[in-house]
Order: structure tokens, then sequence, then C-alpha cells
């Protein structure tokens, strides 16, 4: 469930330009800023430091601890980039990348923009769109450092774009521009489940349960020119009365596809 947390905005950078950086996503968010942590009165922060904008908690006295970061250049996405970007992987196989197909991709779910990142690796098109305005500014913040570093430049400049957006609102009126529209919306909610990782709780706490997948589903079906692409747990039952066109089965979840071009 959608959790209404405190959170403040802040720069633990001491230069003018991180202030007004502050200042402006405070504004533009609705939240309050501050200089110092000791001046606010919230648990959370969206905090600007050295390594980029995180999403961090501040529990105990001089402990802030950060829990949602995007990072396209090390870290996972780094990784994945590097050496784990092939078509032969279930993510692309579901998207309806092969060999010389590269179709474009609405990622209508973009999170933390990871898939997408991965599509965009792969060489695809990607419109990323974002309705939750605490995941839209950091991975916005991620797309741009990922923007200025030579080895991700390319990929993100070119071939990522990202809005905020509610995705059905576009796709409701949408003619057929992207090939495959890509959905992951949040699993149903398994209390204690293993798969039940921190940065998943912390994202549930933000953005709920996404209980509108199924509209959304719909939605998707009137907007794209070849397939619909959605991702569910192992295991749980379709979003849509209309039979998948085939799986593509994953450890603990699998790709739904329904092709949609005649
Ligand atoms: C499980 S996360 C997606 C993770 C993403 N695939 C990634 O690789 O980081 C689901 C995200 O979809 C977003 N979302 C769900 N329904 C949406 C909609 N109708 N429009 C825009 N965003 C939506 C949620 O706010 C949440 O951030």
């Amino acid at each position: 469930m959608k959790k209404s947390l405190s959170i403040s905005v802040l720069s633990i950078i001491n230069l003018p330009s991180f202030q007004d950086k502050a200042k402006s996503l405070a504004d533009r968010l609705n939240l309050p800023c501050h200089q110092s942590i000791a001046e606010a009165a919230s648990e959370f922060f969206l905090v600007y430091t050295e390594i980029g904008l995180q999403f961090c908690i501040y529990s105990n006295p001089d402990q802030m601890q950060s829990l949602l970061y995007v990072d396209f250049v090390k870290g996972k996405n780094g990784y994945r980039h590097s050496k784990n970007s092939t078509i032969r992987q279930p993510l692309a196989k579901a998207v309806g990348i092969k060999p010389g197909v590269r179709p474009s991709v609405f990622d209508a779910t973009a999170g933390l923009g990871r898939d997408a990142f991965v599509f965009a690796c792969l060489g695809c098109e990607v419109s990323l769109c974002e309705r939750s305005a605490i995941l839209h500014c950091l991975l916005e913040d991620g797309l741009s450092r990922a923007s200025q570093e030579t080895k991700t430049m390319e990929i993100v400049s070119s071939r990522m774009t990202l809005r905020m957006e509610d995705s059905k609102k576009i796709l409701q009126n949408s003619p057929r521009t992207y090939h495959t529209i890509y959905l992951d919306p949040m699993y149903p909610h398994r209390p204690n489940s293993a798969l039940n990782r921190q940065e998943m709780r912390v994202i549930r706490d933000l953005v709920g349960d996404d209980d509108d997948g199924g509209m959304l589903l719909e939605a998707a079906f009137g907007a794209a020119q070849n397939r619909v692409v959605i991702k569910r747990p192992k295991g749980a039952v379709e979003l849509s009365d209309r039979k998948p066109s085939f799986v593509v089965p994953m450890k603990n979840s699998r790709y739904d596809i329904y092709l949609t071009s005649v």
C-alpha cells in the first residue's frame, strides 16, 4: 500500500549550484527544502550527494542510509551493460529483439529504468514513462549523469527519453507509435516473500500496488504496433481475459507476450 512519507529535499554539497538544484527540485515536487538535516523534521530525504541524487532515510543520529539511487554507469546496471547485454536473455526475447531487429519500445512502468537501459544497450529506442514524481526525479538524475559519461553517453542521449505521466493517458489516445509496449507493474504484495527486497519495499511504499495494471494492459493493446509484454510473478493469473500469444518463463517470474500486429 502506498504510504504517506514525510520527505524533504537537501544538498549535502555546500555549493550554491547544488543548493539551487535542491531548491528547484523541492519547488517542483512541492516538498520542503532544508539547508541541513538538523533543520528538517522529516524521516526521508531526496539528497544531492557527490555521486548524484539519492532517496535516503535518516533514522539514527548521524546516519543517513541510501535507499534508492539510479546508476547506469557502475553497479548492477553498469555490469549488465558491459557483460550481460545479450539478445539471448529472456527480457530481450520478450520485447522482440532478434538478430537485425531492434523494436522501438514504450516502457510504460519505467521505475528505476533498469529494464529500459537493457533495451537501449541492445540498440532499441526507448521511451520511458513513470508516474511517481520521486522515482521520476531519481531516474532523471541517473540519466543526466549517464549522459555525461563516455561509455553511456550515446546509449542514454540518443536512445532514451523520459517523461512523467500516467502511461494509461498516453496509451489510451495513442496512434500505434511503438513496436513494443513493455509493462512491469508492481507485483501483488506477498508478506514475508524472500523477493521483497528492501528496494522493492521502498518503491511499494512510494508508489503503492499498481492496482490498475489490468487497465494499463488494455490501453496498451490498442497502442502497440507489434506486441505488448507484461512481466508477471510466476504462477500469477493473467491480467487480461485475452490469452497471451506466448510466454517467456523465468525462475520466479514470466513475460506474457500479446502479439497485436495483424
Ligand atoms: C516494478 S516497478 C518497474 C521497474 C522497472 N521495470 C525497472 O526496470 O526499474 C513499477 C513502476 O511502474 C510505475 N507505474 C505503474 N503504473 C504506471 C502507469 N500507469 N504510468 C506510469 N508509471 C506507472 C510505478 O510507479 C513503479 O515505479
